[in-house]
């Protein structure tokens, strides 16, 4: 069986494919992160090459969805990393609501099923109420993967208790009343339209797409770490230049500032990984 990474002849055409084939980038993303990805699969199929794998890969469209949600890791949860979720309530949209006097604009950046953008909007809600939200707060989440941007525009998710991931109920605990911002029935946790009518989802990839502007907070977290390091440095510059000054950039709890980016922005709380544009 293959090892979990194995950088030869064939892994290296194999990535070449995929691009070509699902215009997916492999050549931004880190080869560990790939071949665990590309492993995942073959042992699926109980395929010993990548060469077998992409004979298999190249004919099978229902493969191809497969490999392309396998590229693209969805996990996400309501309130992720509950001590950010804290300091952006108690210091970040206090600031920000404070400081600027127009709408405020936020970008949840590889947002998966919506659960980053949604916590944000209810966090709003919470401090402005809802009459005024929809004048104030205006919310977008971008990723590659479509059927995420669908789910996500939805706004419906089922609660599976077991799992962290899909216990809407526990992930929901850190808000006293979610049922102010969700129509509940049974485990189907519906969005609220006043929540809903703040928040945009739209395909956008990070590493191809056009760039962004006039942000005043942007979430980008669990998504960078996939990503080289020479890519990480250009989009951390990305996101530096896409936000308002005295804009908020928040990055997940594992991951690190690198390039031009660590010398421009100002830590607001490290351990957080909240930083300012000064
Ligand atoms: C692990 S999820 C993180 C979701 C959320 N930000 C969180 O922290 O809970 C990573 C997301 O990044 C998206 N992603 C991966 N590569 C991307 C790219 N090049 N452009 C935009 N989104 C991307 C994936 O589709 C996936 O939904």
């Amino acid at each position: 069986m293959l090892p979990e990474l194995e950088i030869n002849k064939d892994f290296e055409q194999l990535k070449y494919n995929v691009k070509e084939l699902l215009n997916f980038n492999t050549f931004q993303y880190k080869d560990t992160y790939l071949g665990r990805r590309f492993a995942s699969r073959l042992r699926a199929l109980h395929l010993d090459t990548y060469h077998d794998y992409w004979e298999i890969l190249k004919k099978d469209i229902n493969e191809q969805e497969k490999l392309l949600q396998e590229l693209t890791i969805n996990v996400t949860e309501f309130f992720r990393d509950s001590p950010v979720w804290d300091v952006i309530s108690s210091d970040v949209l206090p600031t920000i609501l404070k400081e600027k006097q127009g709408k405020i604009r936020m970008w949840s950046a590889g947002s998966s099923d919506g659960k980053e953008a949604y916590s944000i909007a209810m966090m709003c809600a919470k401090i402005l109420g809802e009459n005024e939200l929809f004048n104030k707060v205006e919310i977008i989440g971008t990723d590659i993967d479509r059927d995420c941007i669908n789910h996500a525009a939805g706004g419906k998710y089922i609660s599976r208790p077991g799992l962290i991931q899909t216990d809407i109920k526990k992930q929901l605990s850190f808000i006293v009343t979610p049922e102010k911002f969700f129509d509940i029935t049974g485990d189907v946790f519906q969005v609220k339209h006043s929540i809903k009518k703040i928040v945009n989802f739209e395909y956008h990839d990070l590493i191809s797409g056009s760039k962004k502007h006039n942000y005043d907070i942007i979430l980008c977290r669990n998504v960078v770490i996939y990503f080289t390091r020479q890519l990480q440095e250009v989009l951390y510059k990305d996101f530096y230049d896409a936000l308002n000054h005295g804009g908020f950039f928040i990055m997940g709890k594992t991951e690190t500032l690198v390039g031009e980016a660590r010398n421009l922005f100002i830590p607001y709380n490290l351990k957080e990984r909240i930083f300012r544009k000064g």
